[in-house]
């Protein structure tokens, strides 16, 4: 049983004040869990309030609904505890920072009374045996930095690893090659919001790279590393103009033209995984992609479904991708990330659990990846907020194997 709920405003990784939760339980149990935050946040997703107002807010009317009548462990329960005090559709009252905080503390706290790993607490004992491959994001633009590529994110996927740690090493390892040829080329970079190196260099020049590094990485480990990508395009869509905008390259693509030229992408570069490359509106556009190139590569819908269900239902519907990225913040609890997995995996959508650009140190996603047997984690490659969850999957490896 519940028996008390804390709540605090700590740092992420921007340096904005963001949630953290403690669950206390009857038996001792304990579980902390802080909410992350997007920067190219979708239109529909669950809302994020300022972490004062969503503390007050959570601390009024779910706090006291879950202590002394929750079970930690009964994770259905205190999901559907928090949208019952929330009583709104989005969490716009007790925020979906609070909630998720919540819920994944909850979680963890389950887990510890029962003494086990969260991702066997999740999972349950007939998970699967797979482990994801992590995405790892080596070059990056968009809204994660200023003055840096008009696709947001640069993709390595290690797809031949033999082990989550050599995939995670692989990564880390074309995120340094993309450093060495950068100064080859004398191009200067910071990084962005995730880690990854952001130049001001056009997106051609960022593919040429990215290529070049892969394929000095793969001579060295000796294994396939494919490439992929987060177009973020609803960041690009001018919906007046009805074009996407790629502002460094001044370039202006039609909505026919964009198809055209993801399409080319996929088969140029091979690419096994491309997210968002249309704006949150347009399935029809999705649809049509998925149609041309859907049985190569992942077309994966993250502003597009926002981890919700219904956006999932209408996208099935219609065709529109093949795969849903899941950010348990986006919709505010884990049961609500779960209901998105399964009718994804019923309906042969694949689920890639994932991040956001404002992270802490909180863990959750890697044993929910490991939980759920998604096939892919994007988790960033480098940085202490990314590296937290890669090297907690090298760890569940270890355990588990
Ligand atoms: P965000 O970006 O966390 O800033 O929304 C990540 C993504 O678009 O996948
Ligand atoms: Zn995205």
């Amino acid at each position: 049983l519940i028996t008390d709920v804390r709540l605090r405003r700590v740092l992420d990784s921007r340096g904005n004040p963001t949630v953290e939760a403690d669950v206390l339980t009857e038996s001792g149990g304990f579980g902390r869990a802080a909410a992350p935050s997007g920067a190219s946040t979708g239109e529909y997703e669950a809302v994020e309030r300022p972490p004062t107002e969503a503390i007050a807010a959570a601390r009024e009317h779910a706090v006291p609904r879950l202590v002394g009548e929750a079970y930690a462990g009964n994770q259905r329960e205190v999901d559907s505890i928090l949208h019952a005090a929330d009583g709104t559709d989005d969490f716009s009252k007790i925020g979906a920072n609070s909630a998720v905080a919540i819920s994944m503390a909850a979680a963890k706290a389950g887990a510890d009374v029962l003494g086990a790993p969260l991702f066997q607490h999740l999972g349950g004992a007939f998970r699967g045996e797979n482990f994801p491959i992590p995405l790892g994001n080596v070059v990056g633009g968009g809204e994660h930095a200023a003055d840096a590529t008009d696709i947001q994110e640069f993709l390595t996927a290690p797809v031949g690893a033999p082990s989550v740690a050599d995939a995670v090493f692989a990564n880390a390892a074309v995120h340094g090659a993309v450093a060495d040829l950068l100064e080859e080329r004398d191009v200067p970079s910071g990084k962005g919001d995730e880690g990854a190196w952001a130049p001001s260099i056009e997106d051609e020049d960022a593919f040429e790279i990215v290529d070049e590094a892969v394929s000095q990485v793969e001579d060295d480990v000796g294994f396939e590393i494919r490439f992929g990508l987060d177009v973020a395009a609803a960041e690009m869509y001018d919906a007046d103009s009805e074009t996407y905008e790629y502002e460094s390259a001044g370039i202006s693509r039609d909505t026919d033209e964009q198809i055209e030229y993801i399409a080319d992408l996929v088969d140029e570069y091979d690419l096994v995984y491309v997210e968002d490359p249309f704006d949150e509106n347009d399935y029809e556009a999705f649809a049509e992609l998925t149609d041309n190139v859907g049985d190569q590569t992942l077309i994966c819908g993250d502003d597009l479904f926002v981890t919700n269900t219904d956006r999932l239902a209408d996208g099935i519907d219609q065709g529109a991708a093949n795969s849903i990225l899941i950010k348990p913040n986006q919709i505010g609890t884990l049961t609500d990330a779960f209901d998105a997995i399964e009718l994804a995996t019923e309906n042969g959508y694949d689920s890639v659990v994932s991040h956001r650009s404002g992270e802490t140190e909180d863990t959750t996603i890697a044993h929910l990846a490991v939980a759920t047997d998604v096939p892919f984690i994007k988790t960033g490659a480098v940085g202490g907020e990314r590296t937290a969850k890669l090297n907690e999957l090298i760890r569940i490896a270890d355990d588990a194997t």
